[in-house]
């Protein structure tokens, strides 16, 4: 019997809608950073670049300098190139709902990483997905290490009034990352037992340079004397502190120096320079933010898609929550275990 022109037209619909899916050798992965110039990311980044190559996929990797309306161009571009996937640090997370419009249209899979859209965004395409980490984990960890440190350093509490007087260094306003690890490193503290003062907050933009600067104006403000632990929500600010303590005589390392003279600083992260830091005694300790295995989570995902391939525990070899989510856990860093980071 012949075919029926409606059927030759579904037959060749159906083909073209094949089209969203690539064979295993030509993935192509089109990535947007929301800013090369970021510590954590670059090494997100570079492993992305990494697991691209393991898995035989192709990834294209750009800066969208920190800014969302040329993010969006970026994005535009690797459609109209033809890329299978795509992996989006969003500037702007409140941008990633029409980002997920775009890949809809296109049929190409999105993996956001990092900077966590909302739930609807990824409920509204199947092919949406969030690499990350749980944020709250990292603000425990940090508020814990403090306390620890706190009652077991009796000098620790320097005006001798039973209270921990603090200051918090966050992050960037509406990042994830800066609401939930303020809150839960306060928290920790709290959970903890001690009785805590903030004397001090401000968000310093993830940045190293505004994380000293904003230290420095505490130190002028409040006096160096009357600052007894720093929390940071990432360790390049955590740097930053500490360079400004170090210019008091404080923080310089355990290295022949005067030990009386340490302020407990904590960050997140656990970048290469944070684990020198740690080994010198000028941080107390940070978190492992998994780059190695957020980078490779979100290739896998994105390599799996573009071949309209499942994404789950056995084909991408992470937890895949609610269809749509992976979590890479923290790890607590400190001087007993920062080698195995290294
Ligand atoms: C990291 C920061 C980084 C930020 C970028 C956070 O998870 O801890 O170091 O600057 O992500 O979005
Ligand atoms: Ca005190």
């Amino acid at each position: 019997m012949k075919k029926s022109l409606t059927a030759i037209a579904a037959a060749a619909l159906f083909a073209t809608a094949a089209v969203g899916t690539a064979q295993a050798e030509d993935v192509l992965i089109g990535s947007c950073i929301y800013k090369f110039d970021d510590t954590f990311m670059t090494g997100v980044r570079n492993n992305m670049q990494k697991a691209a190559e393991a898995v035989g996929a192709e990834i294209e990797l750009v800066d969208s300098q920190n800014r969302q309306p040329m993010q969006n161009d970026q994005v535009d571009t690797f459609i109209t190139k033809g890329v299978n996937a795509l992996i989006i640090n969003p500037v702007d997370r409140s941008a990633a709902g029409p980002l997920a419009d775009k890949a809809k249209a296109a049929d190409v899979a999105i993996v956001y990483i990092n900077r966590e859209p909302d739930a609807k965004v990824l409920k509204g395409y199947d092919k949406a997905f969030y690499v990350g980490a749980r944020a709250e984990e990292s603000g425990t960890i940090g508020g814990q290490l403090i306390a620890e440190y706190f009652k077991g350093h009796p000098e620790a509490d320097k005006n001798k009034d039973g209270k921990l007087q603090y200051i918090l260094i966050k992050g960037e306003q509406g990042h994830q990352d800066a609401t939930l690890r303020s809150e839960y490193c306060v928290k920790a503290m709290k959970d903890a037992g001690l009785d805590i003062v903030e004397i001090g907050s401000d968000n310093a933009n993830w940045d190293k340079v505004q994380g000293h600067d904003k230290m420095k104006n505490f130190i002028t403000s409040l006096g160096v004397e009357s600052i007894e632990a720093v929390l940071c929500n990432n360790d390049d600010m955590a740097l930053g502190v500490v360079e400004a303590l170090k210019s008091e005589g404080y923080n310089l390392g355990t290295d022949g120096k005067d030990p009386s003279k340490f302020i407990p600083v904590v960050g997140v992260d656990a970048t290469a320079p944070a684990l020198q830091a740690i080994s010198k005694g000028q941080l107390l300790g940070t978190s492992l933010n998994d780059a190695v295995n957020q980078g490779t989570a979100a290739v896998r995902i994105a390599n799996q898609v573009a071949q309209g391939k499942p994404v789950d525990e056995a084909s991408i070899g992470y937890t895949v929550t609610d269809g749509k989510y992976v979590w890479i856990p923290y790890v607590r860093v400190t001087a007993e275990n920062y080698k195995d980071f290294q």
